[in-house]
């Protein structure tokens, strides 16, 4: 089993225009410096995983923008739904999807299979009033399992929220997958040693985070555009727009997996 390299990154917020202001940072400008960066990265590449908010506001303008800035990616770029995207759009500015996961073909769930590795990727956004928390279809859940148990090697699962309690007050409150528990229960009996669960990847808190439970490792990559503060208690979230693009570099191989974080600022990937 070699090992396979993966790019994470989330939360572009893009657009509709070059000179969009997202909380303070002009976010064009961040995700083609992000983008930038990953190219120069002096090894090989499986793909680069978008764990949603591709765009700010979804129209298709953005989407037009975010894919002009995102088509110099040297490698295939997948798609995942964020509260802040639309499904419809999504597709149709990265046309070339996996193999469709759960009932749904309005849903942008779908799994795809690289180098005999398994990425699921799931659509859990839901319509007001509970948005921006997130809620994974049954669907989807169940067609996961099936195709689990219905294929070998390794897999991993990529969604737009944190699907288990963070310790952060409001985050948990406003943030999460209400059905995240579900999830996790379903997981963890492919996980540990010799398990098939390479790891659980997903966006939104706008901060590199990672959470262990269960011989389960779920990972979360900040936004290029503004870093959300995660602190213990009730008080809400701050916007830190100062912080450098970033992107996680996601290593599955035979000993596990491992997640190394990258600040754009480092030299050799300027
Ligand atoms: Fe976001």
């Amino acid at each position: 089993m070699e090992v396979l390299h993966f790019i994470h990154i989330s939360d572009t917020h893009v657009g509709p225009t070059l000179d969009a202001d997202v909380r303070g940072a002009l976010s064009s400008e961040r995700t083609s410096r992000l983008v930038a960066g990953i190219n120069r990265l002096p090894f090989d590449l499986q793909a680069v995983v978008h764990t949603g908010d591709i765009v700010n506001d979804p129209d298709p303008e953005a989407y037009r923008l975010a894919a002009e800035l995102m088509r110099p990616l040297r490698v295939p770029l997948l798609t995942v739904v964020g509260n802040h995207d639309d499904a419809d759009m999504i597709r149709g500015a990265f046309p070339g999807i996996g193999k469709p996961l759960g009932k749904d073909p309005q849903r942008h769930a779908y799994s795809m299979d690289l180098a005999g590795h398994r990425l699921f990727v799931l659509d859990a956004k839901v319509s007001d009033p509970q948005d921006p928390s997130g809620f994974l279809p049954e669907d989807q859940l169940a067609g996961l399992l099936e195709e689990v148990e219905n294929t070998g090697g390794p897999f991993s699962v990529w969604l737009h929220y944190p699907p288990l309690d963070l310790y952060a007050s409001w985050m948990n409150e406003y943030l999460l997958l209400r059905n995240g528990e579900d999830l996790h229960e379903a997981l963890v009996p492919y996980a540990g040693r010799g398990g098939r669960l390479s790891g659980v990847f997903f966006g939104h808190i706008h901060r590199s985070m990672q959470i262990y439970r269960d011989g389960v490792l779920y990972s979360a990559v900040s936004s290029p555009a503004c870093e959300f503060t995660a602190y213990p208690g009730p008080e809400r979230i701050e916007f830190l727009s100062d912080c450098d693009p970033f992107f996680h570099h996601i290593s599955f191989g035979p000993q596990g997996t491992v997640v190394k974080g990258y600040p754009v600022r480092d030299s050799s990937l300027q």
